[in-house]
């Protein structure tokens, strides 16, 4: 079947509206027709190339080219076509993406760290995570990735069934897209990742879709102060709404502050939130963080940035640690549905997360908007 999809071919190019054409479902696949896609950073990764392989790295490393590659992972959508031996969803079933698959099987599944899902190994290279062929293809025959192999900003595509998590069917389908990156992302940095208590103080440093979850995370955790940094005032705005009780616009703004706030004790938690977490970040990150704190880094930075300026004297004699996190450390087939209840009881917040909604052809406007700092979340409807 034919239908239409943003691809990017080559970094620093826009994305192409194009034609693409999706074969039907193998063992263990299904159609999905997206709905609705989230524009998170990590997309924007793959045009930068801080996400996107060199070609020919890629070669040396053995692994396929990774673009051309239809892009989204962040979506909701409803299921069109179900494969041989599927049996989590049915035709018609609402669901959400899950840009980590979860087998339910591999060991990290199996300990309930599905975040780690061995089937998310060649999530950004290669075919489908069922059997390595390919699904999707240009009008001139060549096959095309999947980004995180979700594809959501096309208008349908051919996902394993480990990517995809069925949601009630009455949930407004932007609030699902919403949740499945970008805020179990930024809630999970929070809550599971950081561990925040009631009475901490929590830093988070930069306020996008994912910082301003780990905002509403903390808030709801119980933290005393939740202080949001974001260079752009209207994020600012937008975190004191949603939970924050102080903004800067700078780490070196909050510094001073946060030394005030807690008398020198600094904050117990640091979330590193920022579009793009050059290294040279993590020595005021870190710096921000008291005696046994915390400080998680949920933002991506360049892939090939091996240098990050943090203070080891400090981090081991104030028992400082450093944590990494996808996906906010939780499971996604848990965590997608206890996010959504959540919102259906009025505790979490998604539909003031949307700032503006664009149709597929305009998709280069939304992500123009994110350089410019004027979304909190830009989605696209699909038509
Ligand atoms: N770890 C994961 O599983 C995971 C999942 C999704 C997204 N991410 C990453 O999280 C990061 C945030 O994504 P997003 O969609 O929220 O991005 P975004 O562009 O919507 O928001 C980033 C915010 O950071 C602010 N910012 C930039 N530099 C800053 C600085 N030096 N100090 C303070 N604020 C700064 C920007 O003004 C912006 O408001 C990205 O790197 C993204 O790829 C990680
Ligand atoms: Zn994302
Ligand atoms: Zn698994």
């Amino acid at each position: 079947m034919q239908t239409r999809a943003a691809v990017l071919h080559g970094v620093g190019q826009d994305w192409s509206v194009e034609t693409i054409t999706v074969d039907p479902p193998k063992v263990g696949e299904v159609l999905v027709q997206w709905k609705v896609a989230g524009l998170c950073h990590s997309d924007e990764h793959l045009v930068t190339g801080d996400l996107s392989i060199p070609d020919q790295i890629a070669a040396q490393m053995g692994i396929p080219p990774m673009l051309p590659m239809v892009g989204g992972h962040e979506g909701a959508g409803v299921v069109a076509e179900v494969g041989p031996g599927v049996t989590s969803v049915q035709l018609g079933d609402h669901v959400s993406a899950s840009f980590v698959p979860s087998c339910g099987r591999c060991r990290y599944c199996s300990t309930g760290r599905q975040n780690l899902c061995d089937a998310g190994a060649g999530t950004l290279t290669g075919g489908m995570i069922t059997d390595g062929t390919h699904r999707h293809f240009l009008g001139t025959g060549d096959p095309a990735k999947l980004m995180a192999k979700v594809g959501s900003f096309s208008e349908i595509t051919c996902v394993a069934e480990a990517s995809v998590i069925k949601v009630d069917a009455d949930l407004p389908l932007e609030c699902v897209a919403l949740v499945s990156c970008g805020v179990a992302t930024g809630f999970g940095s929070a809550t599971t990742r950081a561990d925040t208590r009631p009475g901490d103080t929590v830093v988070v440093v930069g306020v996008g879709g994912i910082g301003i979850n780990a905002v509403q995370g903390a808030r709801l955790a119980g933290a005393k102060r939740v202080i949001a940094v974001d260079p752009v005032e209207f994020k600012r705005e937008k975190a004191m709404e949603l939970g924050a009780t102080h903004t800067f616009e700078s780490m070196e703004a909050a510094m001073p502050a946060v030394t005030e706030l807690t008398m020198g004790q600094m904050a117990d938690k640091v979330i590193m939130t920022p579009g793009v977490l050059h290294g040279e970040l993590m020595a005021l990150g870190t710096q921000l963080a008291g005696k046994g704190g915390t400080i998680v880094v949920t933002a991506l930075a360049p892939m090939m940035q091996t240098q990050a300026a943090v203070n080891l004297f400090e981090l081991a004699m104030w028992n400082k640690e450093i944590k990494g996190t996808i996906f906010g450390s939780l499971n996604p087939r848990h965590d997608i549905p206890r996010l959504l209840s959540m919102y259906r009881e009025g505790d979490l917040k998604l539909d003031e997360l949307i700032t503006r909604r664009y149709s597929l052809d305009q998709i280069n406007d939304g992500y123009q908007a994110m350089r410019d700092g004027t979304n909190l979340r830009g989605v696209v409807v699909h038509g």
